[in-house]
């Protein structure tokens, strides 16, 4: 038997569209749904579909009844199945029923005391006095009671210890409140005290609806010392890779629409739905991971991203959109005004301003070459070799067959690269970072590179990157992986642009990369004055890529008899030289000479 709140539960939680729309194809009238009746022989549609109030009604035979009922009468199931057929297509989790009565939530300490939390956050939220701020706060960012209550929000009073003790006079104890993330202790502070304290709380459920973790933000722009936002941490409920928040609320407007529309993180969600968009969903304070896209592709196969329009936003979106594609989502792009955000717009321009936007998306591959476009990457061969590899990983990434010749026609034409070249080059698998792969495609580069030194200017980048994890960002906004010579620094750099947080290597990661990784993460030493780090390891990498274009530019010249060519790629050589000379002016002395000694 299933009890009677967990049927409730599947039921409101079931998209009776989709369920039927399985089995019958429904078209859309109105708000409702319509098809010719499956219970009986009939030329035009009198069988209706009501999602608003989740039941099914044919007019010509008299059939009707909930989700449930429909599956009994068309494929013969019992209540039990129909539920569970239900709770599987829309992801409900009835995991303790399918075990039976004897099967026990090995995590039920860990739910109860997560639920508890939420209730305590969101008491003190529509407390009068302890709640005033917080409540001042969400006016002023424009949501209102309703969304508010819709997505739990809470507010963590300003205590160390409010949670702490209203849980334990609840009869949950501090190492379950510690396991749930809850609360916490430092070297500081020996007694465990409240994780979120003064902040703003967004629970974050599972796609059951159950509430596995907590984000929480500052009331106001934040104060120095004092992080913005504090995430609950990994526990074994909270999987952050697994997780997109706004998903439990959002997935049936996303199946109806057809498309998510996906922001950084929660505040977009909030302030989105507050604006009526009702199909948003955000990762959880990282990059989007492949277990997102296959929760995601779940409920679409199309998404729509929203992310800031700044570099860093850039290079988000494209990660993202390249990691939809291998899991079969198709990612739009949509770009908004430079400097704006999502939540900015519907602040303040209003809704139909970012409905406008979003009408304006773009496939990502168009967005791509746009933009290479717009940034003139195929003014002469080199450029578009580059602008080629820019592309790679797009057309890499698609597992559509169609889409995925309509791709490859789009480039080939732009780049006048014929259609069997890049078939070939993308023939090679996505090789792992090997070697191997440093020397593919770039043989001539190669021939001129100095070997690198034990303590060069990548490794010191990456180490900069470890120590001080705010300047993964910036230095993916001047570098892509490509950009690094040694391919364990380059799969360390693409490990941390995926993951931040990242602490130990990730399981895939190559055996000689995660070996220097680990020694990186336990470097003790002190880098000193981050910027110079930064602005000199930065032209040190920049001048030896210039330094190889520029001999990949001399070996063209000595093979082309092509007088058109040999006049293009004397001005690229130009060019080339210029740049270089304009990155040699902002160079300390020390790196001039030591670039001196590298032969530069
Ligand atoms: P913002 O920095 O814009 O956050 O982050 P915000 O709360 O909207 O702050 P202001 O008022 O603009 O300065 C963009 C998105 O990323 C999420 C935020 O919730 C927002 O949706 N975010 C940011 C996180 O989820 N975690 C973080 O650590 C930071
Ligand atoms: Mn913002």
């Amino acid at each position: 038997m299933i009890p009677d709140d967990q049927v409730e539960e599947v039921r409101s939680r079931a998209d009776i569209v989709q369920v039927i729309g399985d089995i019958v194809p429904l078209k859309k009238s109105g708000k409702d749904y319509k098809a010719c009746c499956p219970f009986h022989d009939e030329k035009t549609p009198s069988f209706y579909v009501v999602p608003e109030k989740g039941f099914y009604n044919c007019f010509g035979c008299g059939e009707s009844g909930d989700v449930f009922a429909f599956l009994m009468k068309r494929l013969g199931l019992s209540f039990v199945d129909a539920v569970k057929h239900v709770a599987g297509s829309s992801g409900v989790e009835i995991r303790e029923v399918n075990r039976g009565q004897t099967g026990e939530d090995p995590y039920r300490h860990l739910h109860e005391a997560n639920a508890f939390a939420r209730m305590f956050f969101q008491n003190s939220l529509w407390d009068e006095t302890t709640g005033r701020s917080a409540m001042d706060y969400l006016q002023e960012r424009g949501i209102g009671r309703e969304t508010a209550e819709r997505f739990g929000l809470g507010y963590a009073p300003d205590a160390w210890r409010g949670l702490h003790e209203a849980a334990s006079h609840h009869g949950i104890g501090e190492e379950v409140l510690l396991e749930a993330g809850l609360v916490t202790r430092s070297e500081k502070r020996k007694d465990p005290y409240d994780r979120f304290r003064g902040r703003l709380i967004f629970p974050i459920e599972s796609l059951s609806g159950k509430v596995v973790g907590f984000g929480g933000r500052v009331l106001g722009p934040g104060r120095e010392g004092s992080p913005k936002y504090v995430n609950s941490p990994e526990s074994p409920v909270y999987h952050k890779g697994e997780i997109l928040y706004g998903l439990s609320w959002a997935k049936n407007t996303i199946r109806r629409r057809e498309t998510a529309l996906v922001v950084e993180g929660y505040m977009d969600v909030v302030s989105l739905a507050a604006a009526g968009f009702e199909n948003v969903v955000a990762p959880l304070g990282t990059a989007v991971t492949p277990g997102q896209v296959a929760l995601l592709r779940r409920f679409t196969s199309r998404a729509h991203l929203l992310f800031d329009s700044d570099a860093a936003g850039l290079k988000a979106t494209f990660r993202a959109a390249d990691l939809l594609l291998s899991g079969g989502v198709h990612p739009c792009v949509v770009t908004l005004p430079p400097g704006e955000d999502p939540d900015n717009i519907v602040h303040s321009e209003g809704a139909e301003a970012l409905q406008g936007h979003i009408d304006g998306a773009v496939d990502v591959l168009d967005r791509k070459l746009q933009i290479l476009e717009e940034r003139d990457q195929f003014r002469s061969i080199e450029h578009i070799r580059a602008a080629i590899d820019r592309l790679l990983p797009t057309l890499r990434a698609v597992q559509d067959p169609a889409m995925r010749d309509i791709y490859i026609k789009k480039v080939s034409d732009r780049t006048g690269v014929r259609r069997d070249t890049l078939e070939a080059e993308l023939a090679r698998v996505a090789p792992p970072p090997t070697p191997q792969r440093a020397v593919r495609g770039r043989e001539h580069r190669r021939l001129s590179r100095p070997s690198v030194p034990e303590m060069g200017p990548e490794r010191e980048l990456l180490l900069l990157m470890i120590k001080d994890r705010d300047w993964i960002e910036r230095v993916g906004e001047r570098l892509g992986p490509p950009d690094f010579v040694d391919v364990r620094y380059r799969a360390i750099f693409e490990s941390l642009l995926a993951d931040h947080e990242l602490t130990h290597p990730p399981e895939k990661m190559v055996p000689e990369a995660a070996r220097v990784l680990e020694v990186l993460l336990a470097d003790p030493a002190e880098l000193g004055r981050s910027q110079r780090v930064f602005e000199e390891s930065l032209s040190k990498i920049l001048s030896t890529l210039l330094q190889e274009r520029l001999d990949a530019v001399d070996h063209l010249l000595q093979n082309t008899l092509d007088e058109q060519q040999e006049t293009q790629l004397l001005g690229e050589k130009d060019r080339l030289s210029k740049e270089r000379r304009g990155l040699g002016q902002d160079w300390s002395p020390t790196v001039r000479r030591a670039l001196k000694n590298n032969h530069l």
